[in-house]
């Protein structure tokens, strides 16, 4: 192994990869590859605490194994691998479940708003211990940071917390303490109706998407209803918010200044928002349709990232096996 510190992150299949995906988590994330050894998966798993259909699940599989090699993880370096290929996070999320308190994990938001809106009758138990698993996932990699979307920052100081109840609980330092990372200027990348973009708003723009259906994501953008004629405030506009996210810096000051003057309406906007996601997607899609149309490549690209990782889970089983008393 490397002296490099270690990258880890997981993505849940659960939808094709938008663009807050893709700003929040996977550029980040595969641009750690440059300083860190980066382990980063496909959270299978947890995607069957909502999932129900195995096709559509193994596809998104694909889809996100090809976006991750599409824009430039570099597999000699790196491994790529699906949560499941390694069992043994079920495993570990048994361990952690034993020191982990029920209060905890009745204050995690998703089980909270569950709660809160008394839908307790339609959630599974998978749903109440997905926090356990998702500190498994990182804790039994020996991970050093977790590149993630502020949105995850609650399951971070959970898995923290986890790792200071095990090491004191069974006095060493068995677990290693992760650390979350959070690129700060795309907290939260919004939707077309302006709501945070997810795939279960159904409010997404996938950057990799045809050319046709990335068009009509975009100018299905939410606007009010200022007229082509009237001055519009940029401050107050999700086609400005998206653009300064994706255009360069004179370009999004040219968009802000054409709002400000009146005479350019949000058609005209959405449609420079549009031909710049095209533009500069186009190399990135070109190879994502090319792996989409090659299962081996990507098979061989899962199996050999979970060759990859076996070696330090078995290293971070056995010590915790070994500390608990648990087998032989
Ligand atoms: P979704 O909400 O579409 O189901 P996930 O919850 O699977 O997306 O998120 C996968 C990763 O992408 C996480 O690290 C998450 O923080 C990040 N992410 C998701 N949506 C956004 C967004 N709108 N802005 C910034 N990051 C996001
Ligand atoms: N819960 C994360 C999400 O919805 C996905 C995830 C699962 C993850 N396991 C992880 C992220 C481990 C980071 C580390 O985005």
């Amino acid at each position: 192994m490397t002296d490099r510190k270690r990258s880890l992150s997981g993505i849940k299949p659960t939808g094709t990869p938008h663009l807050g995906n893709y700003l929040g988590m996977i550029q980040p994330a595969i641009e750690l590859q440059e300083d860190y050894e980066a382990f980063y998966f496909v959270a299978d798993y947890h995607a069957l605490t909502t999932v129900r259909d195995p096709d559509r699940l193994r596809k998104c599989v694909r889809e996100i194994t090809a976006t991750f090699l599409a824009f430039g993880l570099d597999v000699e370096r790196a491994a790529f691998f699906r949560q499941s290929d390694i069992p043994e996070v079920t495993e570990l999320t048994w361990f952690l479940s034993c020191v982990t308190h029920m209060g905890l994990l009745q204050r995690a938001h998703a089980y909270k708003a569950a709660i809160d809106e008394g839908r307790e009758n339609e959630i599974n138990h998978g749903i109440f211990t997905y926090p356990v698993l998702m500190a498994s996932d990182i804790l039994i990699y020996d991970s050093d940071i977790v590149p993630v979307g502020s949105d995850q920052l609650q399951h971070l100081e959970m898995a923290r917390d986890m790792v200071r109840k095990f090491n004191n609980q069974f006095d060493g330092e068995y677990l290693k303490l992760p650390e979350p990372k959070i690129r700060k200027e795309v907290a939260t990348v919004p939707g077309v109706d302006g709501r945070k973009m997810s795939a279960s708003y159904g409010n997404v723009i996938e950057p990799l998407a045809p050319p046709k259906t990335l068009k009509s994501q975009v100018m299905s953008i939410e606007t009010d209803s200022a007229a082509l004629e009237d001055p519009k405030d940029p401050d107050d506009s999700i086609i400005v918010d998206l653009y300064r996210l994706v255009a360069d810096e004179e370009d999004v000051a040219q968009m802000e200044e054409n709002y400000r003057a009146g005479g350019y309406g949000y058609g005209h906007a959405k449609i420079e928002l549009f031909e710049t996601l095209r533009d500069h997607f186009a190399p990135y899609r070109e190879k994502y349709e090319a792996l989409m149309a090659d299962e081996d490549r990507i098979d061989e690209v899962l199996a050999a990232g979970a060759d990859k990782v076996r070696p330090v889970v078995n290293e971070v089983m056995a010590r915790v096996r070994s500390a608990t008393g648990v087998g032989a």
